[in-house]
């Protein structure tokens, strides 16, 4: 099969790329960039160093993923050092560097994309899903996926930042599972009026998602109890949010499929459902960097 894809104008030789999450620092990014991902997602990055959410932060079982994670990563200084050593070595390998960025506030997003350009960086993924931050009374913060007006704000600020340096840039926005449709409408109406967003990627983790563990403890023992849901449980979630994006998004926005992805046929349903690529995180975390060379060669198969 034509395993060759394209999102906005990147051309990519496959559509298996690893999700945001699994790569933070140079050391990851040097693992990630000798497996055959044609492009490496770095962050999420955040403006301050964050250490993470306290606990056990990871929970996986066959079935699905938890975490708590909180979007851990050595923050905006590190990256200004570190990112363009990230892209050389892309640049040297034939691939593209991608950067996922979580700014809290639309100035934040604005700071951290224009960042990531600056750096040589090829595609800037908005993260809008991450269910894993806390104030420090112990408020669940807000997850503009859910929150049409601060949606809305994160575009209209990128794109004034946006407007000064935008040739040849592409940003992505990756969105939580949205299960309204009219609100799904109202998001993809956003997106297509925007006219600075290639992509959506969908879907981040399911927020506040509860289990035990086989031993009888909760699996995630964090701020909280709750975790944002990823891995097999997730792919008809995703793949229902895919199929509804591609019918309300219009031509020139693709989709990156991402939710529950371990094997070639997986990446498969994606593609069939509309996606032009996927992104793998429970999977990777899992079973380590191989994943894509395993997945990949399962592709070809089909
Ligand atoms: C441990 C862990 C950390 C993650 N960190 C991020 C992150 O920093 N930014 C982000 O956009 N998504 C993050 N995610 C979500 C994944 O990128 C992905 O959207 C989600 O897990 C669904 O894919 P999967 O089923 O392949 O895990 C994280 C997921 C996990 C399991």
């Amino acid at each position: 099969m034509e395993l060759r894809t394209k999102i906005g104008r990147l051309e990519l030789v496959h559509p298996v790329l690893n999700a945001a999450g699994t790569c933070k620092t140079l050391e990851d990014f040097k693992k990630l960039v000798r497996t055959p991902l044609p492009a490496v997602m770095v962050g999420s990055i955040t403006t301050e160093v964050r250490y993470g959410n306290p606990g056990s932060t990871f929970f996986s079982n066959p079935n699905f993923s938890l975490n708590s994670v909180g979007l851990s990563n050595p923050g905006i200084d590190y990256y200004i050092e570190f990112l363009p050593q990230m892209v050389k070595i892309a640049d040297a390998a034939d691939k593209y560097v991608f950067v996922s960025v979580e700014g809290s506030r639309p100035a934040g997003y604005a700071l951290l994309t224009e960042l990531a350009f600056q750096s040589g960086v090829h595609l800037v993924e908005l993260n809008l899903g991450c269910p894993n931050k806390w104030t420090n009374d112990g408020r669940q913060e807000t997850i503009p996926s859910y929150d049409l007006d601060m949606l809305k704000e994160i575009l209209r600020v990128c794109k004034l930042s946006f407007r000064f340096t935008r040739k040849n840039k592409i940003l992505s926005v990756k969105l939580s599972p949205i299960p309204d449709p009219v609100l799904l409408k109202k998001i993809a109406d956003l997106i297509n009026e925007s006219e600075i967003i290639c992509a959506v990627t969908t879907s981040n983790t399911l927020p506040n998602v509860f289990a035990y563990a086989d031993d009888g403890r909760p699996a995630i023992q964090s701020v909280t109890e709750l975790g944002g849901m990823g891995g097999s449980a997730l792919k008809p979630i995703a793949l229902g949010q895919v199929k509804q994006l591609r019918e309300l998004l219009r031509d020139g926005i693709d989709i990156i499929g991402v939710g529950g992805i371990k094997t070639g046929k997986d990446v498969l349903d994606y593609l069939n459902a509309g996606a032009s690529a996927v992104q793998i995180g429970t999977a990777c975390f899992d079973r380590g960097p191989q994943i894509f060379g395993d997945v990949l060669t399962e592709l070809a198969a089909l």
